[in-house]
């Protein structure tokens, strides 16, 4: 079951604020001036927004910092939270105000008092964002939490801009559900099952199962799962919100529920953590999503490879040589580089079946990025400056780290085989980037493509401004601005 926080959204009534219960919060500018609100909260507490103000604490009141007076004289409110945001602020702040918020509630009801402050929808976005939780294994939890009231001066104007907000919300909680999934729970057959119940939002789902992946010589995305007693599948999820003669632009994302190594058996420590190797995948069902929620004006298909890489008597070998898709053989030098095995097999078939505009592959693809680039920022490949820019500049607005890296012939000469077309690893060197060149044999010179390689931030141990520990979501809100910025204009 999803959480998501019921926010409405009310034109502002001070006579409200003596008899609220739960937390009262009210935002005050780092320069003091108080709203209406602020004033009205103040007078009921006898001054004491104004002797914050006033104290020597106020100097270090910065964005996003939130002091909370508990249980006030004058209201029976159970906090009062001033909330701190400048008058000028930029999305990021307004976000972050909204999700300091979120961080300090129990179960209790918010209201929050806005007044004419500007992007309310954005402060609202960050709170319902960051109040995500995962419980569906916690025997004791409920989901009983108080709603948030929003009191602002144009009510309707801000329900209306905080609907596509919504449907963002709810594509990044669908990714960080599957993220947060353990492997014995998202099977293969669990994540297309979940994948197929949107079609109840208008898109097109369609499943391939292992013989028709079979018949389409998809073979080095089931020598990847063939040691699995779960079934490889690929899902093609299409939105057409566009018009009818543009070729759809492609969103491609690693499945593999559980990443074992294979017979490159990696070692124990932390192997659990490769229940997140779908986190690709998780990102474009996430995105399909929000884009189907709010009836995108474009045509977008998205397509997953779900498999799981385990070691049995049946499993790939280190060694094998494998036939692709597209026709090139590859040595599989170890079988712990298998994502590139997945991918390699779906670009080829997006670009077959429906000769799209531009492709953007999304994978938990390397360790090697995470100690590149930490858990900061995503790497990116492209062979296209104008979709890669594109990109990066959405990314940057939602405050989605990203990164480019190079791409070139002296790395893709590392994946020279002696007895296939190519190896499926480079060696340790520039890992990342010859993983990313792998891929880049299977796309089209024409085709403009980015990879995005998101082992480092798909699901981190520290808490984020969005996020609670764990599953980040981290795409859902670059692509779906992507989307919005490149093919809906
Ligand atoms: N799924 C892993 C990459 C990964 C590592 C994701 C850590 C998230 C956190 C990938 O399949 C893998 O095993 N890559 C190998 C490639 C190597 C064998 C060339 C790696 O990075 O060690
Ligand atoms: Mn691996
Ligand atoms: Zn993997």
């Amino acid at each position: 079951m999803t959480y998501i926080t019921p926010i409405s959204f009310a034109a502002t009534d001070l006579n409200t604020f003596a008899n609220t219960t739960g937390r009262l919060a009210v935002i005050v500018s780092p320069e003091g001036k108080l709203g209406v609100s602020a004033r009205k909260l103040n007078r009921l507490t006898k001054g004491a927004i104004h002797r914050f103000i006033q104290s020597d604490n106020f100097k270090n009141f910065k964005p996003s910092n939130i002091i909370s007076l508990a249980w006030p004289s004058g209201l029976i409110a159970s906090s009062l939270d001033i909330v701190c945001l400048p008058r000028d602020h930029s999305v990021a702040q307004a976000r972050n105000a909204g999700a300091a918020l979120a961080k300090l509630r129990g179960k209790e009801c918010i209201l929050l008092a806005l007044d004419g402050v500007r992007r309310a929808d954005e402060i609202a976005f960050g709170l319902a964002m960051r109040d995500y939780r995962f419980i569906d294994h916690k025997t004791d939890a409920v989901l009983n939490d108080g709603a948030v009231t929003v009191m602002c001066t144009n009510p309707k104007i801000v329900e209306a801009a905080y609907a596509p907000l919504l449907a963002v919300i709810e594509g990044t909680f669908l990714t960080r559900d599957l993220v947060n999934e353990p492997a014995n729970v998202l099977t293969t057959n669990n994540f297309a099952n979940r994948l197929e119940e949107m079609s109840a939002l208008g898109l097109k789902v369609e499943v391939l199962d292992e013989k028709e992946l079979e018949q389409l010589g998809m073979r080095t995305l089931l020598c990847v799962g063939q040691g699995s007693e779960s079934p490889s599948k690929v899902v093609i999820m299409k939105w057409d919100g566009g018009q009818k003669n543009i070729t759809p632009f492609a969103l491609v994302g690693k499945g593999v529920v559980f990443d074992t190594g294979g017979i490159s058996l990696k070692p124990a420590a932390g192997m659990e953590d490769m229940t997140m190797d779908m986190g690709g995948a998780g990102v474009v069902a996430g995105a399909m999503r929000a884009l189907a929620l709010r009836k995108a004006k474009a045509n977008v298909v998205g397509i997953v490879g779900l498999v799981e890489n385990m070691p049995s008597g049946n499993a790939t070998r280190p060694g094998d040589v494998i036939k692709s898709m597209k026709g090139d053989t590859v040595e599989v030098i170890n079988t712990d580089a298998e994502g590139r095995l997945v991918l390699c097999d779906l670009l080829w078939y997006a670009q077959e079946r429906f000769n799209p505009s531009g492709i953007i592959d999304l994978a938990t693809l390397t360790g090697a990025i995470i100690i590149g680039l930490g858990h900061e920022k995503a790497g990116v490949f492209s062979n296209n400056d104008k979709l890669c820019n594109a990109f990066l500049k959405a990314a940057a607005t939602e405050g989605e780290g990203a990164w480019r890296m190079p791409l070139g012939q002296s790395y893709d000469d590392m994946l020279k085989s002696r007895i296939a077309d190519m190896k499926n690893i480079g060696g340790r060197p520039a890992g990342s980037v010859t993983a990313a060149q792998f891929l880049q044999r299977f796309v089209k010179p024409e085709t403009p493509w980015i990879h995005l390689d998101i082992a480092g931030v798909a699901s981190v141990t520290c808490e984020t401004e969005l996020a609670p520990k764990g599953a980040t979501g981290w795409g859902v809100m670059a692509l779906n601005r992507l989307i919005s910025d490149f093919c809906e204009n």
